[in-house]
């Protein structure tokens, strides 16, 4: 079997790990590795996003299954491409991927199906903006509806700042992305993310995870695209995860059906825990970075059948994930100045880490003479098993802390919540 990674991130390579896993003799390709994916697969030297010569690629090749690990070429319309070129692919059409690259099509979507989420306005012009900011009062969230890395959503404490930033949006502090701007109710709670493999109709949950978005311990500073991750969490337990099948995915996956864009791929939903129950912060078309590299490692059965049965679609039947119990922290590695601009080409020093831990690689870059360099923001994730969360996050914490490059910045704090609701729960 021939399978192709799309995409050269920490999902990815935690991606291409578990594929090897389920499928060792298998050949895999991948676009223009990380320093870390480099050694476990062979190199194709097109740009992940390159929508025309990949897909041509992938069928001269015959590649029997293109796995896409980001949401630009699911938007661009990769997985339209490969399926025109008879190549079978895991992953969303470009029609399917608007749940993710429309902030506005994705509200508008929500309110149809009657999915619980923020109450919001899409905007193009200033006053329209203000006014419905005015409306809403702060604290209130401002959002590019465009793709922005994780990136383009402002969480504002006064409604000044919230015209501010609005005002910043449509003047193209985002580009294209933010040409039209959502401005949403601030929903108070926990965060959750819910990944679904899902087939067009079907969908099965894998474990809930949950996320970091900010760059500093307390969460506290700038929004990044993840700085850390743990699953499973204490709070979603089966009950609550049912309950977001049945209020949210399956409305979800029935209204895109039914406006002929079936999902198939990775539907991840972005949640908020409120007192109200769950509601939708965001969804994204493909696996969570960096919670992918907490949620794969646990997983005890194989991705690839799954994978296979949603991309050749005949659709998912019996399939049910298994997990080994325990829990998994991935901490990640940012280079100094992330999510700012931040300096690239310093040399990486991992050392031997103990079992149980598996170091993904993002921005990393191997030589020619096989060393490793800084080549990204987001550097690596150190991904650690163990048999509670307590022995997972140690051992996280304690690899991200041995592993040495210049400016090296990580969270000591990831799944500080689930640390504190354990401590709470123990009399
Ligand atoms: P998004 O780009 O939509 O994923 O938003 C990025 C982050 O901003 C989320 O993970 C939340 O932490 C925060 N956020 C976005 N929308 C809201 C909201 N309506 N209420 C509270 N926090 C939000
Ligand atoms: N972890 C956030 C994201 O992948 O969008």
């Amino acid at each position: 079997m021939r399978i192709l990674i799309v995409g050269n991130g920490g999902r990815e390579h935690a991606l291409l790990w578990k594929l090897r896993r389920d499928a060792p003799a298998a050949e895999f390709w991948a676009t223009r590795p990380n320093g870390g994916m480099e050694p476990l697969c062979r190199a194709v030297e097109i740009e992940p996003g390159d929508v025309g010569r990949l897909p041509e690629w992938a069928a001269r090749r015959r590649i029997d299954l293109a796995v896409v690990g980001p949401e630009g070429p699911l938007a661009a319309g990769m997985a339209d491409r490969m399926r025109a070129r008879g190549v079978s692919v895991f992953g969303p059409s470009a029609a399917a991927a608007r749940i993710e690259s429309s902030k506005a099509f994705a509200k508008d979507l929500m309110a149809g199906a009657g999915v619980p989420t923020a109450r919001y306005e899409v905007h193009a012009e200033l006053e329209g903006a203000r006014s419905f900011i005015e409306e809403l009062g702060a604290p209130v969230v401002v959002k590019a509806s465009g793709l922005a890395a994780g990136k383009g959503a402002i969480v504002c404490a006064s409604t000044k700042e919230a015209v501010g930033a609005a005002r910043g949006m449509l003047a193209g502090d985002f580009g294209e992305a933010g040409r039209r701007v959502v401005v949403e109710e601030f929903m108070e709670g926990e965060e959750l993310s819910v990944f679904c493999l899902a087939d067009g109709e079907d969908f099965v949950p894998l474990l809930p995870s949950q996320d970091h978005k900010r760059i500093g311990e307390g969460d506290r500073g700038p929004n990044t695209g993840g700085m850390g991750a743990y699953a499973p969490v204490g709070f979603a337990g089966e009950e609550l995860i049912r309950r977001v099948g049945r209020e949210i995915v399956a409305p979800v996956l029935r209204a895109l059906a039914e406006g002929g864009s079936p999902f198939q791929g990775l539907l991840y939903a972005g949640l908020m825990i409120t007192d109200a129950g769950p509601r939708v912060v965001e969804f994204n078309c493909r696996f969570g970075d960096p919670e992918t590299q907490a949620v794969l490692p646990l997983l005890s059965s194989s991705l690839l059948e799954p994978m296979v049965a949603v991309a050749e679609g005949f659709g998912l039947g019996a399939v049910r994930p298994t997990f080994a119990s325990g829990a998994a922290v991935a901490t990640v590695l940012a280079a100094e100045g992330y999510p700012g601009s931040y300096r690239k080409g310093e040399r990486i020093r991992i050392p031997a880490l103990p079992s149980g831990t598996v170091v993904f690689h993002a921005g990393t870059a191997l030589s020619p003479s096989g060393e490793l360099t800084v080549s990204g923001g987001r550097v690596l994730a150190v991904a650690a098993v163990g048999d509670d969360f307590e022995q997972a996050r140690a051992l996280s914490r304690a690899g991200a802390g041995a592993i040495q490059f210049r400016g090296k910045r990580f969270r000591g704090d990831i799944g500080w919540r689930e640390a504190e609701r354990r401590r709470q729960s123990v009399p």
